[in-house]
């Protein structure tokens, strides 16, 4: 895959899973913009591979537009979007003890900064007749995680619109996909990297989700979502059908193919 004088965004780049990405993009030859709270670590992500380092909270609905602007003025145009950034639940959030700001901040994150990020993206990607969106999901959006009953609400979140505006924007050579990895070596995990070490739990790399970003941008279909394990295949994940009114298949109109 040749990037050559393409130019990519990639939230939460200071860290982990989107410095991983961040840098395969300049690998294949892509300008890239390096977004995150972190300024330090954006800056320094940036610096390795001669990119754009701009420092934002993705939770505010000024911040993609922003970035967007910037971007465009900065380095001419815009291809690839890939809305990275997220953060744990922390809290089971499941009874009397839930904590508001934290629940609001974990929303704003992983669910608020897509929807920001793709509605801000959409009209620079237009401008070059297409592009990519990715969002990194998790398997959480597609299986329920018992120990965190927010994250994988968010992360269902972001995979149900993945899907819809991946349906909804193919007609416009906009490819939407989300990312589905299980559990990957980053600062994310916290305490629990110490427990899957503990019984040799095997845990993906952030190169792992650089290699699934590489094919799904070569591979991926408009809407898919793609599940990725350690030691297997990156592939969309194949969603059962829904029955429709008296077991009849829903119209076109619903499946968004109308
Ligand atoms: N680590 C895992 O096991 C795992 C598994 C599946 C999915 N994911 C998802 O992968 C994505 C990346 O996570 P990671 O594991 O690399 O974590 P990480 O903590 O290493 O990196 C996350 C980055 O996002 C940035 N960020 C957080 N809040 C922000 C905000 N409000 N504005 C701007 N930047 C912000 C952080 O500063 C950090 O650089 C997340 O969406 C996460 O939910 C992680």
């Amino acid at each position: 895959m040749d990037l050559t004088g393409k130019v990519a965004l990639v939230t939460g780049g200071a860290a982990g899973i989107g410095a991983a990405t961040a840098k395969r993009l300049g690998k294949l030859g892509a300008k890239v913009a390096v977004v995150d709270l972190d300024r330090d670590g954006a800056e320094k992500v940036a610096a390795e591979l001669q990119g754009l380092a701009i420092s934002g909270d993705v939770t505010d609905p000024d911040t993609m537009p922003s970035v967007v602007e910037q971007i465009e003025r900065e380095l001419g145009r815009l291809d690839v979007v890939h809305l990275n950034a997220g953060v744990g639940g922390g809290q089971a959030g499941i009874d009397d003890a839930l904590d508001v700001q934290r629940y609001r901040k974990l929303m704003g994150v992983n669910v608020d900064h897509v929807v920001y990020g793709t509605c801000a993206a959409v009209p620079a990607l237009r401008r070059q007749g297409g592009g990519r969106i990715v969002i990194t999901a998790s398997l959480a959006g597609i299986a329920a995680m018992p120990n965190d009953p927010l994250y994988t609400l968010s992360k269902h979140a972001v995979v149900g619109y993945a899907r819809a505006a991946g349906a909804a924007l193919g007609r416009e050579n906009i490819t939407v996909n989300a990312l589905c990895p299980g559990f990957v070596d980053t600062l994310l995990l916290g305490q629990a990297k110490e427990e899957f070490d503990a019984v040799n739990f095997p845990l993906l790399t952030p190169e792992d989700i650089a290699d699934a970003l590489q094919a799904v941008l070569t591979d991926g279909q408009p809407g898919e979502a793609w599940i990725i394990q350690p030691g297997g295949q990156a592939g969309a994940y194949k969603f059962r059908g829904v029955p429709g009114a008296a077991g009849q298949v829903p119209p076109d109109v619903v499946l968004g193919r109308a």
